[in-house]
């Protein structure tokens, strides 16, 4: 069956790894690619697919209704995949105007535009809304977050995806529009804007930068390679429930020093340092605000029903993704120039 399918924030990190996967596997969709191109998003990231015939892309910020209106009507969009979004805590808390600007009022937009343009027809019509596992809190020593677990969202980057959650279950309740969620953990891979802890800790070994631990690095959070989120939002598209949450995570939890360790002994070996130099790096600074201790996924449900399971081992994953990085230095220079050089110096001065 042919569709139109509206991929929000597909310029960015993990929009670029779905479209890819769209773009490439169902040549019959046609894929719209609809990005404000942010600081987080970069058309580079798509370099081998924008050629393809069924793929374009539209520079619009998700919160002008006006144009995102025309978008539905000009490519007669039946289905929306909404990834756009401001996606760094440490940000969420410097600015949240922003945060509640394009994660909220930006969602509701797009939900209204749909509902208008589809004309409450909503036979064959979709409003999938890609969310956060951090909209359930902070957990303790113990258990998991269940599709059930009541919000409790710390950050203003958490607090405005579960405003946007809140919303997109709103539509779906009082107009029985159309809707599904997912809530995954932290994602890692190639095309990361190196802000966030991976990337930006595998730039700063290569430069002999310090790497700054918030607090005691005792945080834990679960990571998920990139392509298995973009795999499971491909199932929970095609298989997914109306009305239904989904939970994606890679019952693969690390405390940060952990995982910084790892980090740090595969960029080492492929630099060609002595295992483990780069340690001398580590440097704890002061902690986050509001820090979440523990972020842990249960994602049980994806898997009995629907079938999704993740498929690369941690450690082969962070092998593919430091590589990627050693080999994209071009890339790396190209993203970390510019206005990111002045967060840079202003976050960690
Ligand atoms: P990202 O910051 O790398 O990319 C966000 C994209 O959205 C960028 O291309 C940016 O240009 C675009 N964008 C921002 N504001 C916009 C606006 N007003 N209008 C149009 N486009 C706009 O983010 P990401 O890490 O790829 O995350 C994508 C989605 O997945 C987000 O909704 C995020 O909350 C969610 N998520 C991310 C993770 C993670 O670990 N990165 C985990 C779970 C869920
Ligand atoms: P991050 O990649 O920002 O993702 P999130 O806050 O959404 O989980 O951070 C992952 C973990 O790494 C989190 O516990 C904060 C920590 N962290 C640092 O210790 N130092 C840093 O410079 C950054 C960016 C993160």
């Amino acid at each position: 069956m042919k569709k139109n399918i509206l991929v929000t924030g597909g310029a960015g990190f993990i929009g670029s790894h779905l479209v890819r996967l769209l773009v490439n596997k169902y040549p019959n969709y046609h894929i719209v690619n609809m990005d404000k191109l942010t600081y987080a998003g970069n058309l580079e990231n798509l370099k081998d697919i924008e050629s393809k015939e069924n793929y374009s892309f539209v520079k619009c910020d998700i919160c002008d209704f006006d144009k995102v209106k025309n978008v539905f009507i000009d490519y007669k969009i039946d289905n929306v995949i909404h990834l756009a979004a401001e996606s760094h805590v440490d940000r969420s808390i410097k600015d949240p105007f922003s945060f509640a600007q394009t994660n909220v009022m930006g969602t509701l937009s797009l939900l209204q535009a749909a509902k208008l343009y589809w004309a409450n027809n909503f036979k064959d019509k979709l409003f999938y809304h890609v969310s956060t596992d951090e909209v359930y809190g902070s957990l303790g020593k113990e258990g998991f977050f269940l599709e059930t677990t009541a919000y409790d969202p710390h950050s203003p980057y958490s607090a405005s995806k579960a405003s946007s959650d809140h919303f997109v279950r709103s539509f779906q309740d009082t107009y029985q529009f159309p809707t599904v969620i997912s809530n995954c953990s932290n994602n890692y891979g190639s095309y990361q804007f190196p802000e966030k802890l991976i990337p930006l800790f595998i730039n700063n070994i290569c430069q002999n930068k310090p790497l700054p631990v918030y607090g005691k690095g005792e945080n834990v959070r679960d990571w998920l390679f990139v392509d298995d989120h973009a795999r499971a939002i491909d199932v929970i598209f095609h298989k997914g429930k109306l009305g239904e949450t989904y939970n994606i995570g890679g019952f693969n939890e690390w405390k940060n020093i952990d995982l910084i360790k790892v980090i740090i002994k595969t960029v080492d070996k492929y630099l060609g340092r002595e295992i483990g130099a780069s340690e001398k790096l580590i440097t704890y600074v002061t902690d986050r605000a509001g820090h979440d201790l523990r972020y842990a996924i249960d994602s049980t449900k994806l898997k009995d029903e629907l079938g999704w399971e993740p498929s690369l081992q941690f450690e082969e994953g962070i092998d593919k993704t430091v590589k990627w990085y050693l080999d994209n230095e071009t890339w790396l220079k190209n993203v970390t120039s510019g206005d990111y050089a002045k967060y840079y110096e202003a976050m960690y001065k």
